[in-house]
């Protein structure tokens, strides 16, 4: 066995043993589903003008007819992709974990509903979802599922107060619902192990999250496709396809405890 397959092989007991895990995703672990990562060829933003118009409140203020167009349009595209085996996967481990009495939390920083559509449970979603919306003003805390895009009128209303609706995403600018970030730190406070999947781990707070952990005494483990500012701090690293790697640890996970 080499080294790499050693690693992994110890990474899959690490998984079998765990009595609280947590895992924190980003917009890697969908890029085999076919969804864009960030900025650059083939990514969400043409340029930041459109990001100003697109994916801002003030953008959103000044024109939501066209925000809500563009997200009709995404939530399209949205329909056509399907979770891949690294969502599965994911899904999988946490059955495993709550089946033997344990703790699991999925953190994510996607806002594209796969790691639900996969199965999993317990999702806290840091940025939102792109299939839920909210009142703009804020009347109630309430999150209403969007109908089938195209939306009959844009923007949608609120049915409480009338206002507008606004998609259920955290803009440029900002902040995370306090809430989400207390219920995702203390996922990574508890977590004896946390798998980070699929981020540039360049975006605060999530990029936060695996220190907690680990100040906290979790083993770190990432998957990426290539190193990041985090993988100096992990304890294992593994470079490739989050829907290649997760897997090959469940199998492994499987192995070492049957
Ligand atoms: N699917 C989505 O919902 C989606 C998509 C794009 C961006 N976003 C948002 O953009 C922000 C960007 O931060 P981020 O860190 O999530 O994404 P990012 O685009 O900054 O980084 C993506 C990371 O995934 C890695 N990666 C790409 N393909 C991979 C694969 N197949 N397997 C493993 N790793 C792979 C890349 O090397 C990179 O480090 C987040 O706030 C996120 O909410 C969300």
């Amino acid at each position: 066995m080499n080294a790499y397959q050693d690693e992994l092989r110890r990474v899959g007991r690490l998984m079998t043993e765990a009595r609280r895990a947590c895992v924190l995703t980003g917009a890697g672990v969908s890029a085999e589903s076919g969804i864009p990562t960030f900025r650059g060829a083939g990514g969400f933003w043409k340029d930041e003008q459109e990001v100003r118009d697109l994916a801002t409140l003030e953008g959103f203020l000044r024109d939501p007819k066209r925000v809500w167009e563009w997200y009709d349009m995404r939530r399209s595209q949205a329909k056509l992709v399907q979770p891949n085996p690294g969502h599965y996967a994911l899904a999988e481990w946490e059955q495993q974990i709550t089946t033997r009495g344990g703790e699991f939390a999925l953190i994510t920083q996607n806002i594209d509903g796969l790691h639900r559509a996969a199965g999993s449970q317990n999702v806290v979603e840091l940025h939102g979802n792109i299939h839920l919306a909210r009142c703009v003003n804020e009347c109630s805390e309430e999150l209403i599922p969007l109908p089938e895009p195209p939306l009959p009128e844009h923007p949608p209303k609120c049915p409480k107060c009338g206002g507008m609706l606004r998609p259920h995403v955290v803009w440029f600018g900002e902040p995370l619902n306090p809430r989400i970030i207390e219920q995702a730190t203390q996922a990574a406070y508890s977590a004896e192990l946390m798998l980070v999947v699929g981020t540039s781990a360049q975006v605060y707070p999530a990029a936060g999250l695996p220190y907690a952990a680990r100040s906290h005494g979790a083993v770190i483990v990432e998957i990426n496709l290539e190193p990041t500012e985090l993988t100096s701090a992990a304890q294992f690293a593994f470079h490739g396809k989050s829907g290649e790697i997760l897997p090959q640890l469940l199998e492994l996970a499987k192995e070492e405890g049957g």
